[in-house]
């Protein structure tokens, strides 16, 4: 998501794209020629390299954002990492240990979690707006274009719907009901290997439950709704980027619109630019126990359902 990252960049004041890594120097340089960027570069390593870089956004497959992250954070730079953090638990405890060692920011780029929206539903809850949260129940889900190779399809890249698409339900799970204590999911592994769809039961020490799926196969709602004891938040299509919340309660329905301009990315480099100032190694929002957190629930989903990356 390279594309959206730099075109929202332009709307972040102190913000600069002064490189661009590839593996391929043409692409390098065709990208920062269409982004304004001086220096281009044909390999990942020559992007640490390069002095003028102080965070880097490593937008690659899954399969490779512990080593990407790994190269940047030895070379001492920031990272800001996609979504999936990591392809496992494994890896994302190892790249939390390496910015922490080496005394650098590190976020799982969470996008959701930054956006007008997700700022609106942390507040409500922390206002008790629907009492305490008991149940969260979130689907994502598309029929994708079946790509032979593509990144979706192909369990190298760690492709799937649980990885790519699912982590959207499990992170929302966790911002509201935190670490689950059990895990029950069932999933359907399609011909090129990857869960072509999934659906878990998330349970907490205190009852609470989520209720996550996602496909690449299948259309979904792509909704969210947590309820509580006074009541009920929706959030509309799509679940991880919604146009407003409605909260029910007590037989009232409430639309609190929730609208942003550009493309979405700017809310989390905002967050980098803002720890970053204020000396902060995480965020708060997307804490980087809680990235390792989600990783773990994601991996006891995959060994429910079967799925294995190759050389895990
Ligand atoms: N926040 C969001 O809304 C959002 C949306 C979509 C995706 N994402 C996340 O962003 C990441 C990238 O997704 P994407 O759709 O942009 O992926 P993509 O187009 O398949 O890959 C992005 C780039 O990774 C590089 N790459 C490095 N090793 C590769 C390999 N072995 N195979 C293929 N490409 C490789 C390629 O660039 P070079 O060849 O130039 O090196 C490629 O252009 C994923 O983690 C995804 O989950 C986030």
């Amino acid at each position: 998501m390279a594309v959206g990252f730099a075109n929202d960049l332009a709307l972040v004041d102190d913000a600069e794209l002064v490189a661009v890594g590839s593996r391929s120097v043409e692409r390098a340089q065709a990208f920062a020629e269409r982004y304004g960027a001086p220096a281009a570069y044909g390999s990942y390593e020559e992007l640490a390299a390069d002095p003028s870089v102080d965070v880097v956004y490593v937008a690659t497959p899954a399969s490779r954002h512990a080593d990407d992250t790994l190269l940047f954070l030895e070379a001492g730079k920031h990272v800001l990492c996609e979504k999936p953090f990591a392809l496992n638990a494994t890896q994302a405890r190892r790249m939390v240990a390496a910015a922490r060692e080496r005394g650098l920011f590190l976020m799982e780029a969470m996008w959701a979690r930054f956006l007008p929206p997700y700022r609106k539903l942390a507040e409500l809850l922390a206002d008790g707006a629907i009492g305490e949260p008991r149940l969260v129940e979130a689907d994502f889900g598309f029929a994708m274009p079946r790509e032979p190779g593509g990144r979706l399809w192909d369990p190298a890249l760690g492709g799937g719907s649980l990885l790519d698409l699912g982590v959207y339900p499990v992170q929302l799970a966790a911002m509201v009901l935190g670490t689950p204590t059990s895990v029950a999911a069932a999933g359907h592994i399609g011909p090129t290997g990857v869960d072509e769809h999934v659906a878990a039961v998330l349970g907490h020490t205190g009852g609470e439950l989520a209720v996550v799926k996602a496909a690449i196969a299948t259309n979904m709602a792509c909704t969210a709704r947590i309820s509580g004891t006074l009541g009920v938040i929706e959030l509309p299509a799509i679940m991880h980027c919604p146009g407003s919340l409605t909260v029910l309660r007590l037989g009232q329905t409430e639309v609190i619109d929730t609208p942003w301009t550009g493309g979405g990315w700017q809310f989390q480099v905002f967050e980098v630019h803002d720890r970053l100032a204020a000396g902060d190694l995480e965020s708060p929002v997307m804490p980087l126990d809680e990235s390792v957190s989600i990783m773990e629930t994601l991996d006891a989903i995959r060994e429910q359902i079967g799925l294995r990356f190759p050389g895990e």
